[in-house]
């Protein structure tokens, strides 16, 4: 289904994209200074896609011309809790990946679960903790080419990690916690994620990850940090703020982007293993 995705995605741009962005809750305009847009997309009618039922999240694609490369960026993403699935979840990224992006920026709102984090703050993602409970977007994969048994040691670029640090001095890095939702985290279960290792905690990102990966792709991630996690603040988790803090941020979140985006591409040891013998061979059961 991703590959027959792919294939309609390419014949309709014209053109294979060489890295991919997904653009988070509130974070719709940072891609909006990457460059000129070559062409829109509508994805609700090419196979596998579902409806997104998140507000702000569009199932549409804008494909961006950055320089010398091409980039795909997402106007928004499926999420488990939504009733969706791990494979519909990660349906966009796969087609990303298998239309050509060899490089996949993921982004994202997040309760900061370390106390040294403050609102606002732009982390990159350094790892992460699949807490969503449930089968992986890999699950059921046995048989598949390439084979589902993937290396995760790394899987966060450290090459894309160090291009965003050099540009942007002091960026932060963490582990970013994905929970199924769409309810949010007790205080409880925030200091169970603090003594697992988790700096941020958010409802996206890893399982779509994780499928990025299989099939080969450099990860970059960024996480804004919308709101302090549950107990850590003496408010409760403010809701309604989210979408806004994480809209302000926008800019600077595209100037990361751009950084990471410069290096794609830039000379060997990209990282970029590709599945097995070349996309064309993907066969995913
Ligand atoms: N928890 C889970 N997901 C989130 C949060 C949070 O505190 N903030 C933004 N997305």
């Amino acid at each position: 289904m991703a590959a027959a995705a792919a294939r309609v995605l390419v014949d309709r741009l014209g053109a294979r994209p060489d890295a991919a962005v997904v653009l988070g809750t509130g974070l719709g305009a940072a891609a909006d200074d990457l460059g000129d847009v070559v062409a829109e997309v509508d994805l609700a009618g090419l196979p596998g896609f579902v409806p997104h039922g998140a507000p702000g999240h569009r199932c549409a694609c804008r494909v961006v011309a950055f320089g010398p490369i091409t980039v795909l960026v997402l106007l928004g993403r499926v999420h488990l809790y939504e009733g969706r699935t791990p494979a519909e979840v990660a349906h966009a990224v796969r087609v990303a990946v298998l239309a050509g992006s060899q490089t996949v920026v993921f982004t994202n709102a997040a309760g900061a679960v370390d106390p040294e984090l403050a609102v606002g703050d732009i982390v990159l993602i350094a790892d992460h903790l699949d807490l969503t409970g449930g089968p992986g977007a890999l699950a059921g994969l046995v048989g598949s080419v390439p084979p589902p048994f993937v290396e995760m040691t790394g899987a966060w670029s450290p090459r894309l990690r160090r291009a965003a640090r050099t540009a942007r001095n002091a960026t932060r890095e963490g582990v970013y916690a994905q929970m199924r939702g769409p309810q949010f985290e007790t205080p409880a279960e925030i200091r169970m994620l603090r003594t697992l290792g988790a700096d941020l905690v958010g409802m996206s990102t890893v399982v779509e990850a994780v499928a990025a990966r299989h099939l080969g792709a450099e990860l970059a991630g960024l996480s804004v940090v919308t709101n302090l996690a549950a107990g850590l603040a003496k408010e409760p988790v403010p809701v309604e703020e989210i979408t806004d803090v994480a809209a302000g941020t926008a800019p600077d979140v595209g100037k990361l982007i751009q950084a990471i985006l410069a290096s794609v591409g830039a000379g060997p040891g990209t990282g970029h293993r590709g599945p097995p013998g070349g996309l064309s061979q993907v066969e995913l059961a």
